[in-house]
Order: C-alpha cells, then structure tokens, then sequence
C-alpha cells in the first residue's frame, strides 16, 4: 500500500484535509497516511516550525500532500514552503488552471498548465545595498536549471496529452539570461517533434491572457515570470478557493493548494476543500492512481455543478456539508 507524508498544516488546513481524506478512503483507494506536523504548531512541539523528521518522511515516501501553514509577516521563521523547495530540489511549479462548473469567471475553455522554474532567477536571493539609494538583485539563469523544467513541461505534456509548450521570456531585453532559457527550451523541443513549440514575450502573453486565454496550453517559465503569470492564471478560473498547485522535483513531489491558511475563516467550518482536493487528484494521477483520480474528479464537478456549495462560491454551505455532497456523488 503506497504511504503518503500528510501535512494538515493550521488555520483551515486541518479541515480541509480532514475533508480530502476523507473523500479518498470513500474513493475506495488504500493509501496509508504518514502524518507530520509542521508550521506554528510544530514550533510549539518540536521548537522549530520544520522538523528534520518531516523531512525525512518526505524522502522517505517522496510524494507528500501539504495544506496551507501560516508564515509570520516580517519576523518569526522563514517560510516553510521556500524551505521544503530547497531541501527536496523541487524544481518545477506546476499549476493547472482549468474552469470549472460553478465557478463564475470571465471566460470559458481556459485550461492551461503553468509549468515554472522554482530554483533560480530573482529568487536566488542575491541582493546588495550598493549605497542608501541604490539596491542590486541579481538575476541567475543557468542552462541546467533551464532544460530541466523544459524537460518537465514536454514530458507533462507528453503524459497528458496536451499538444503545445510555450516558451515565455523577455529575450528581447534580458538578451542573455532569458537569452539562454529560450535556447535550452528550444534544444528541449527539438527531442518533442509531437508536441508543438511556440515562444512569447511575456508582455504580450499576460495581455493574451486576459483578452483570449483558451488559446495557451502548456507554459514554460523562468521562476519570476512563472510565479506572476500562475497567479494570474488561478484569477482567471476563479481564485484562491479553486488554485491547485505542486512543487516536482526529480526525487519528491510535494502537492498543495495555492491559497493560504485562511485565519478569517479557520475553525468555522467554512472553508472550501476544492483547491486541495483538485491537488490531491494531481497526487493520484502523479502516482499512477489514474482511475480514482478520474472517479473523484467527476464527483468534485458533480457537486460544483449543484446548489450545496461554500460562501466563496456564492453558497452557504459548511465545508462538511460541501464534503458530504462529494461523498455522496462517488460513485
Ligand atoms: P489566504 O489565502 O489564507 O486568504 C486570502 C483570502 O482568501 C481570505 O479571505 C480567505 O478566507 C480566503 N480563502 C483562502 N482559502 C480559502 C478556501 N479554501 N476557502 C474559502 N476561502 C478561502 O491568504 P493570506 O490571508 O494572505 O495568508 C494567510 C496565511 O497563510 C499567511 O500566514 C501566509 O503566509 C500563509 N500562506 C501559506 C501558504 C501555504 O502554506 N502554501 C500559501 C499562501 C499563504
């Protein structure tokens, strides 16, 4: 039976994966739960908020499901996501945004799979005071790091059938830095002669996006262009409630929601499970679980598609009862 590191993380994040398990053990699908602690909660038990042992339930399983953990603002510990991106090598950030019923947005048909760099650019975290009024922040792209999220996005692609990468730089400007991420992309492309290759700047791809966005399929991104584009990719499928996201690497994946731990709302029953639940349906297909994930997709769009739905989503209902809506349309 395959054991997966559970992190129920705090504010709505234990309810919501409460809601989650549940949904899976319902889906029929054996899968043990290694149960770990981190964030607040853990600096209150182990004295720091990500204990090594969280870690090394990681490596040990390599796929873990994670819900939100509050970081502190300014002071306190650093975050523990930036920090699991590290320690594990997760270097690509997947995000699929697909509408979903319900749901209202502009625009129909989006369905588009960010795939971004993780591990350099901006986020190195290289930066000087050079004087009081000057600040450096220096930008790293290296050909390594560059063709493995390449590689990542063509193979995903591969595995789910999607027909076209896109290449999203400012090679126009940043002549050598996104200068060579285009190159390594293309040298990539060039060993997927099924997939169609494209490139934009990324300019004109945010204005695309919000003017036609069922256009795009496949995106490929160094790690700044990549963490703004995904955001604006979840406002265009309606938001934090319903953002997937997950952190790959070649060793570990780790699979969590885009929105945060929801202090407004946490204890109250209120929250929306759907954006961890879509993770978890992430999880599934990534560990070869095709047929559950598929079963308790088609459960999550039945009930997005009725009346018992959460305040996010214009409804009234509990988190509870939302989730018990799920349990009853798996069939
Ligand atoms: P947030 O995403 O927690 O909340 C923003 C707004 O969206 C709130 O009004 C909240 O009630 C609502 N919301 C979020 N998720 C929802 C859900 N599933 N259902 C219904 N409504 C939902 O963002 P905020 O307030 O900026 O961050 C709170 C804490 O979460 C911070 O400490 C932040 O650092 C942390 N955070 C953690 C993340 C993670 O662990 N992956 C990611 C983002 C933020």
């Amino acid at each position: 039976m395959k054991t997966i590191t559970l992190i129920p993380g705090d504010g709505i994040g234990p309810e919501i994966t409460n809601s989650v398990v549940k949904i899976i053990e319902k889906s029929g699908l054996k899968l043990v739960w290694d149960i770990q602690t981190a964030g607040i909660d853990a600096v209150k038990i182990e004295g720091e908020p990500l204990p090594q042992k969280v870690i090394d339930s990681i490596k040990k399983n390599k796929v873990a499901l994670k819900a939100p953990v509050t970081t502190p603002i300014g002071k306190g510990f650093r975050s523990i996501n930036v920090a699991l991106r590290k320690e594990l090598d997760l270097y690509a950030n997947l995000r699929p945004c697909k509408n979903l019923p319900n749901v209202k947005t502009k625009f129909d048909n989006v369905d588009i799979v960010v795939a971004r760099e993780n591990t350099e650019d901006l986020y190195a975290g290289i930066e000087r005071q050079i004087d009081k009024d000057t600040a450096e922040s220096i930008k790293i792209i290296t050909r390594s790091a560059s063709t493995r999220i390449a590689e990542f996005a063509f193979n995903y692609a591969v595995k789910n059938g999607r027909k076209e990468v896109c290449a999203v730089s400012k090679a126009n400007i940043c002549k050598l830095s996104d200068g060579l991420f285009l190159e390594s992309v293309r040298d990539v492309a060039k060993n997927y002669p099924d997939i169609e290759y494209k490139e934009i700047l990324v300019d004109n791809l945010c204005m695309q996006l919000v003017q036609n966005p069922s256009q795009f399929d496949v995106l490929v991104l160094p790690n700044l262009y990549g963490d703004i584009v995904s955001d604006l990719c979840a406002g265009l499928i309606g938001g934090l409630g319903v953002a997937q996201g997950a952190n790959i690497g070649n060793d570990c994946a780790v699979f969590e929601a885009v929105h945060g731990s929801a202090p407004d709302i946490a204890g109250q029953d209120k929250a929306n499970p759907t954006a961890l639940l879509l993770c978890a349906i992430e999880m599934l297909k990534y560990i070869g679980e095709n047929s559950y994930a598929q079963k308790i997709e088609n459960a999550l769009l039945k009930s997005l598609d009725g009346s018992i739905l959460t305040a996010d989503l214009g409804g009234n209902a509990k988190c509870s009862e939302f989730t018990e809506e799920i349990l009853k349309n798996l069939r």
